[in-house]
């Protein structure tokens, strides 16, 4: 069975480890899939974002990871995805992600998405939050992985 991983990644987060981790123990493959939006609402270009996954992942195996554009459940398609799988940290992620899944299933007529409970050692960190502590001279190191604490400070111009 192969789940995917949809999200904006912007940066990868101790928390979105945590899920990845948790769900290759349910799942033969995960794809991490990382939206391609164009919007310029991201501060990590694409390209930056996929790597600094790839080095934050290397440990953990039956993953691979993709960018995409579109819909999801296209996507989820196209991959031959059997579930979306998304973590959900807290009761206010759920209104949003309840619509999300719902018009998913009616889209793709049928594509389950699955949710886990983020791990509660994570469950107040969102990448938003991250780029605001960095931003504003705040410790993140035990909030991401290492590549992306590097990153981070390097493109604030911070450390
Ligand atoms: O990490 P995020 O930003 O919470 O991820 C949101 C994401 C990328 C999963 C969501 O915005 C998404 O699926 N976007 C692709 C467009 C889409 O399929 N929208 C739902 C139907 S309109």
């Amino acid at each position: 069975m192969k789940a995917l991983y949809p999200g904006s990644f912007d940066p990868i987060t101790n928390g979105h480890i945590d899920v990845i981790e948790r769900i290759t123990c349910l799942f033969n493959e995960v794809i991490i899939a990382v939206l391609n939006n164009n919007d310029k609402s991201n501060l990590i270009p694409l390209e930056d974002r996929l790597k600094l996954i790839k080095e934050s992942t290397g440990n953990i195996k039956n993953i691979s990871i993709e960018s995409f554009t579109g819909l999801t459940v296209e996507y989820a398609k196209k991959r031959g995805a059997n579930a979306i799988v998304r973590g959900l940290r807290a009761p206010s992620d759920f209104e949003y992600e309840l619509e999300m899944s719902q018009i998913n299933y009616f889209l793709s007529k049928g594509l389950e998405t699955l949710f886990i409970m983020t791990n509660p050692k994570y469950s107040f960190i969102r990448s938003s939050r991250v780029k605001e502590v960095v931003n504003l001279g705040g410790d993140i190191t035990d909030l991401v992985p290492k590549p992306v604490h590097k990153y981070l400070y390097q493109k604030m111009g911070i450390k």
